[in-house]
C-alpha cells in the first residue's frame, strides 16, 4: 500500500553499517529522517552523504536521527565511507542501511521502475516520535537534495506540534509564522501568542516565531 503523509512508518529489521537495526527500536522517541540514494561510489551521492554527516549536530539539536540507504552491501558501504570521509572532509556519523534484499525499498516504495528498475530514487521520509510519516520528498538521481531544507521542514513540523503555527512560503528560522486557521478562541489566542499577532485577513494571521 502506498505511504502517505499520516501513514505509520513501516517497521523493519535490516543490516547497516552500524549492525543489524530494528528501525522503530533504533528510533526510540526521536524524530527520524530516512533517506535513500541510488548507488554507492557515485558523485552526487558522495556529496550528499558528506553533507548529512556535517549537519548531524543540527539534526541532533532537533532530536532527529538520520539514516541513509541504498541496495548496496555493508562491505560496499564501508569501502565507500572511506572515500566520503576523504573527499568530503568529514566523519560518517550515522548508519547506512544495506538494503540488498530491498526490504526497505519495497516497504517505502523507493524504487520507481519508470526511472530505474533496480536503483532507489532520492527519497526522504520525515517520521515523528509517534512513528507517523509527516513529510515525504522525492528527487531523481541526477538532482542532489538541499539538506538545509530538511532542517527547515523539521523546524516547521515541530513548530506546528508545539505552538499551533504553520510556516509561510520560503519561511526561514526566525521569521514570522502564521496561526493555524482552526485556532479562533480569543482567550486562547491571547495566551498562546503573548507577543501579539496581526490580522491581515481573518484567515491570515501572522505572529513572531513563538520559540524565539
Ligand atoms: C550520482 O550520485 O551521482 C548518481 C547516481 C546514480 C545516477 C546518477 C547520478
Amino acid at each position: 500500500m502506498a505511504l502517505h503523509i499520516g501513514s505509520t512508518a513501516p517497521d523493519f529489521e535490516q543490516d547497516s553499517t552500524h549492525g543489524k537495526l530494528k528501525f522503530h527500536e533504533w528510533l526510540g522517541d526521536s524524530w527520524g529522517i530516512l533517506f535513500s540514494h541510488p548507488k554507492d561510489f557515485t558523485p552526487v551521492c558522495t556529496t550528499e552523504l558528506g553533507l548529512v554527516a556535517k549537519l548531524k549536530p543540527e539534526f541532533d539539536k532537533r532530536n532527529a536521527k538520520v539514516a541513509a540507504l541504498s541496495v548496496d552491501s555493508v562491505e560496499s558501504h564501508n569501502g565507500w565511507i572511506k572515500d566520503i570521509e576523504e573527499t568530503q572532509s568529514t566523519k560518517l556519523n550515522y548508519p547506512i542501511f544495506a538494503d540488498e534484499d530491498r526490504t526497505i525499498s519495497n516497504l517505502y516504495d523507493m524504487i520507481h521502475p519508470e526511472a530505474n528498475d533496480t536503483l532507489t530514487v532520492r527519497s526522504v521520509f520525515f517520521i515523528d516520535p509517534k512513528r507517523k510519516i509527516r513529510a515525504i520528498i522525492t528527487y531523481p538521481a541526477s538532482t542532489g537534495r538541499n539538506f538545509d531544507e530538511l532542517l527547515r521542514v523539521i523546524d516547521s513540523l515541530q513548530l506546528t506540534d508545539n505552538h499551533l503555527v504553520a510556516t509561510p512560503g520560503n519561511w526561514k528560522d526566525g521569521e514570522d509564522v502564521v496561526i493555524v486557521p482552526s485556532l479562533q478562541d480569543p482567550e486562547e489566542l491571547k495566551q498562546r501568542f503573548p507577543k501579539g499577532f496581526t490580522v491581515v485577513r481573518n484567515y491570515l494571521r501572522t505572529t513572531p516565531q513563538p520559540n524565539r
